[in-house]
Formats: C-alpha cells, sequence, structure tokens
C-alpha cells in the first residue's frame, strides 16, 4: 500500500490503478474500526482497487466540537488498510485539502436540515465539501459509505446528483449496513470516549431502538414509541436525546406514522461527553 499526501502523486497513483482496472473509494477520518474495515472488504469485492482516505476534516467540526481531540493513530490504520489489500491511502493534511484562499462551500438543503443538521450547524456543509473534493480528486467508479451515518449518506447522495457528480465522476454510491458490538451497540470512533461504565450503559440506546421498531411495525403510536424509546434512554444512563424521529427512509421526510414506504428510526442521544447516533430500518406495513 501506497501512502500519498500530495494531489499530484494521487492523480498519478490513481491513473496507474485505472489502467488496471476499476477503482473504489472509502472516505474516512481514520480511528479505524470494523465498521470501517466492512466498507473496504465491500470495496473489495466490488471494484479491482481500493483507495481509503483518512483526513480529519476540520470543516465538518463545529465550534466546541471533538476536533483537537479527535483520535489520531495513523500508523496503526496504516497496517490495517495495507492488511486489507487498500492500494492507495490518500492521507492529505489540511494545508493540501484546503490550501491557502480556500472559498468554497457546498450546502445541500433540505435532506441536510434537522437532526444532526440541527446540532451541528454546518456540519453537512463541511462533509459535503470534502467529500465533492475527494470525488473529484479520486473520480472514483464506486464510493462506499455506511448506513451508520444515515443522514450523511442521504446528503452525499443528494449532492452528487445535484452536481452531476454520479456518472461519469462516479459510478455510485453505496451504502453498507452498520456494524456493530455484540451487545448491539454500533461501533463508532467515538465509543473510545465512553468509560467503562458509560460503554455498558450505553447499550440501551440500540435496546431501546429496536423496542421501538417492534412496537411501530406492530401499529402502536409512533409519537408514544418515541417517547418511550426517549425515556429508556435516559432510564438506561443517557444525558439527553438529541432527536428520536421516524422519517421517510429516502426523502428523510418526517413521519408521523408508517406508512407503505421504508422508513429510518434516526436517533441521537448524549451519555456523559460523548454523543452518539444511530438509525434502524423499518420497514413499510404489508
Ligand atoms: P468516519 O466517521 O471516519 O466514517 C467513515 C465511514 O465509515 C462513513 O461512511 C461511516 O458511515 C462509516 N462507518 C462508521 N461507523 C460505521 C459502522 N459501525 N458500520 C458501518 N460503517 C460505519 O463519516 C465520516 O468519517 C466523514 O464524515 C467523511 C464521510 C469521511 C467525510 O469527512
Amino acid at each position: 500500500m501506497q501512502t500519498i499526501n500530495r494531489l499530484e502523486m494521487l492523480r498519478a497513483g490513481v491513473s496507474a490503478l485505472k489502467a488496471k482496472g476499476s477503482v473504489a473509494l472509502v472516505p474516512t477520518m481514520g480511528a479505524l474500526h470494523s465498521g470501517h474495515l466492512a466498507l473496504v472488504r465491500e470495496a473489495k469485492l466490488r471494484a479491482d482497487h481500493v483507495i481509503a482516505s483518512i483526513f480529519v476534516n476540520p470543516r465538518q467540526f463545529g465550534v466546541g466540537e471533538d476536533l483537537d481531540a479527535y483520535p489520531r493513530q495513523l500508523a496503526q490504520d496504516q497496517a490495517l488498510l495495507a492488511q486489507e489489500g487498500v492500494a492507495i491511502l490518500w492521507a492529505p493534511d489540511v494545508a493540501a485539502m484546503y490550501p491557502e484562499g480556500f472559498a468554497t462551500n457546498i450546502s445541500v438543503s433540505g435532506v441536510s436540515e434537522g437532526l444532526c443538521g440541527a446540532a451541528r450547524p454546518g456540519h453537512f456543509d463541511g462533509v459535503a465539501t470534502v467529500v465533492c473534493k475527494l470525488f473529484n480528486q479520486v473520480q472514483p467508479d464506486i464510493a462506499l459509505f455506511g448506513e451508520k451515518d444515515w443522514q450523511q449518506l442521504a446528503v452525499i447522495r443528494r449532492m452528487a446528483r445535484d452536481l452531476d457528480l454520479t456518472r461519469p465522476h462516479v459510478g455510485a454510491i453505496i451504502g453498507v449496513p452498520t456494524v456493530r458490538e455484540a451487545d448491539g451497540l454500533a461501533l463508532s470512533s467515538r465509543n473510545a470516549y465512553l468509560s467503562p461504565e458509560e460503554r455498558q450503559q450505553a447499550v440501551a440506546l440500540p435496546r431501546a431502538m429496536q423496542a421501538a421498531v417492534a412496537a411501530i411495525r406492530d401499529g402502536a403510536d409512533v409519537a408514544a414509541s418515541l417517547a418511550a424509546l426517549r425515556e429508556a434512554v435516559i432510564e438506561g444512563g443517557f444525558s439527553s436525546v438529541d432527536y428520536a424521529e421516524l422519517r421517510d427512509a429516502d426523502s428523510l421526510t418526517l413521519l408521523d406514522s408508517l406508512g407503505n414506504r421504508p422508513a429510518r428510526l434516526l436517533v441521537a442521544a448524549r451519555i456523559g461527553k460523548t454523543r452518539l447516533i444511530d438509525n434502524l430500518p423499518v420497514l413499510p406495513l404489508g
């Protein structure tokens, strides 16, 4: 595996790979766990060569968020990606990604609003801007993202359609199901912030979400099911629930009842100093 941190070298490396076959891009911010590696494995199944990126993107962190504290472990990440057969690791520094004078912002309205967009103003502008740059830098045949960040996936799909990035720039955007710990907690780089006690309590989130999905599918009132979820999460040791909502899986339109289209239950909650997010599919009624 070649680790590259200059754009001219990336372009040369990508051209060489493209001459030999198809290329998949897996964007990350590093501190890799099995969730990230599931993306890489899926990428390997679908393309001849995998390019992973590691860039802790300052533009998607708000004031007072964890940019400085965000875990950075490049050597360990390099070893993991090399083991997975990644061809190129694109690891630019901030100056390479945002050269002096950088002044462009990509803002996707609609799907960026509400949910994490409400609690983290500017976050999805930062995500859209860096992902657009990554698409232009690599121009991969496919790009893979986790369903763990469902709203992010929706924002990226919307941006790619609106800016004509899918075909010819990016062949397809593929969502990969969330990888979880044995007890159901979704893997996240931010789980590293949890104390052992908080880690045990954190399981209340997926448990309450599974119960809410089952209740909604059983015909229970959506508002009542979400209220019960909030209560169970707080009871389980979380300090607050940022949001717990049922939305249309694709448009992210808020739903107050389950219809005949796929829906998604999306939750963000705080435990200690850590904000965790998760989401689950809610299949449409028969
Ligand atoms: P990061 O949080 O490092 O996540 C990189 C990719 O891994 C994202 O597509 C995310 O959805 C996926 N991922 C994280 N946890 C996962 C899990 N438990 N199961 C499956 N996939 C999981 O998301 C970002 O970085 C950034 O916003 C980025 C897209 C790289 C732009 O900066």
